[in-house]
This record gives C-alpha cells, structure tokens and sequence, in this order.
C-alpha cells in the first residue's frame, strides 16, 4: 500500500490540541483542519478522547469532537451504516468509512483522520467530489433501451442479475479512485476504479441495450487505459468490491468487439 498524500497544496503546521476532560482509557484524534475563509493553511489539530464515553467507531469519536469539544469541525455522513457513502476519508493512512471502521482496530494511541487525498478541501474532512460527481454523469448511469416499453417492469433473469452481484453494490464513496495514483495524476482524463467499475455494470446489465455507445465513450487513451493495475483500488474498497476487474473486463470487452 503507497503512503497516500494530503490534499493538493497542503503545508501543515500543528494546531491546537485539546487534551482529554476526564481520564480513564484515552486516544489522540489527529485531524486535518482547513477552512479556506479562515486558514491560510491547514493544520493537524490533536483531540484526545475518553474513550469510555464514547461510542465504538471512528465516526462516534468525530461525533463527540463536534458535539462536545469543537463545534467548528467540519466532516460529511449520513447513513451510519455503511450504505451512503458520505464519510469517506483516510483514516491512519487508508481511505475508507469512518462510520464503518472501528476505534480499536487501531492500535497505538494516535489516530490521524484527513481528507480523501488527492482532492481540493471544501474544508475540513470534507472533499470536493465535483470532478468525481461529473464524471459518474458522464458515463449515463441509467437505463438506455431501444426495445418497446414493457406494460410493468423490465424483467431480467435471476442468472442475469446474479452478474450484476460485485458491482450494484458500490455506494460512490470515492475511496478507491482517490487512492489511486493513476487518478491522482489524471484524474481530470481518466475515469478512476469508481466510475469505471460503474460503467461496467451497466455494460452487463441484460436490459440495457447501449453498450455500443457505452464502449464508444470509453475508447479514448485516458478515459480507460490509464488504469495499470495497480490494486489499490481493490485493497481499500470498504465494501469489498474490485473495481480492478471490472476495469479488465472492459478491456475485453474492447478487444472482442474490435
Ligand atoms: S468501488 Fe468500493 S471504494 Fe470504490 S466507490 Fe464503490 S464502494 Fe467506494
Ligand atoms: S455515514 Fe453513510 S457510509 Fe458512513
């Protein structure tokens, strides 16, 4: 795994610390702080925890910072279970959900929580995904049909939907195209492991009869083949899923039609 990097541009002081109200078992929350109005740069701010009156993960702990301790910090989530997306970031070097991952699958006692790298800062833990958003319209994520509009749904085989299995699930949280290196240098040209993994299913959606023009957008020497396999995509995906192979498989998909 490549150490990732903060977001573009940053030269990092330390900031404030705030230690701990009460005692008993305690951890250090490192977290980026930027605000664009405010800052001229960001800084790593150091809020250590009781970690008795707090709840289990990682999104809990920026929930108590908020709530208990400083007010102005800044973060996105919604869900808390895994499903939304919103509260991808990197956290001990790793891109991943804060909501998801637990406070003790740390160990030592600092835990460092930036922004998902690679990316302009709204401010704080909160990334600027216009670019990511941008391209995930691009690739026209809904259903294109040429057949006649069926009288209830379109129906599909469950064999057909069982292809879909590995790809429905990704929720766009991000994680893997920012941990990418290809997408950190391209990021402007190349799709990134997210939305290619999302063009692919619907490539093999058995209802959708647009792969032709769906290939067709995706033959240009970036908006693909910039992928080299590198796997961090595959290694980071908080929800398992290997964005790598659907990437591949698109590959094929080229060749066999050329
Ligand atoms: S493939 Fe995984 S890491 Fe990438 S956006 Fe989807 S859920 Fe997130
Ligand atoms: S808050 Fe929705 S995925 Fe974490």
């Amino acid at each position: 795994m490549v150490q990732l990097s903060l977001p573009k541009n940053s030269k990092l002081s330390s900031g404030k610390k705030w230690p701990a109200q009460s005692g008993g078992r305690t951890k250090t929350f490192k977290i980026y702080r930027f605000d664009p109005e405010q800052d001229s740069q960001p800084s790593w701010d150091s809020y250590e925890i009781d970690l008795d009156t707090c709840g289990p993960m990682i999104l809990d702990a920026l929930f108590k910072i908020k709530n208990e301790i400083d007010p102005t910090l800044a973060f996105r989530r919604s869900c808390r279970e895994g499903v939304c997306g919103s509260c991808a970031m990197n956290i001990g070097g790793r891109n991943t959900l804060a909501c998801t991952k637990g406070i003790d699958e740390f160990k030592g006692s600092v835990i460092s929580i930036s922004p998902l790298p690679h990316l302009p800062v709204v401010r704080d833990l909160v990334p600027d995904l216009s670019n990511f958003y941008a391209q995930y319209a691009s690739i026209e994520p809904w259903l294109h049909t040429s057949t006649p509009e069926p009288e209830k749904e379109w129906t599909q085989s469950p064999e057909d939907r069982d292809k879909l299995d590995g790809y429905y699930e990704c929720i766009l949280c991000a994680s893997c195209s920012t941990s990418c290196p290809s997408y950190w240098w391209n990021g402007d040209r190349y799709l990134g492991p997210a939305v290619l993994l999302q063009a692919y299913r619907w490539l093999i959606d058995s209802r959708d009869d647009a792969d032709k023009d769906r290939l067709d957008r995706l033959e240009d020497p970036f908006a693909l083949y910039r992928c080299h396999t590198i796997m961090n995509c595959a290694n980071v995906c908080p929800k398992g899923l290997n964005p790598a192979k659907a990437i591949a498989e698109t590959k094929k998909m080229m060749v066999e039609r050329a």
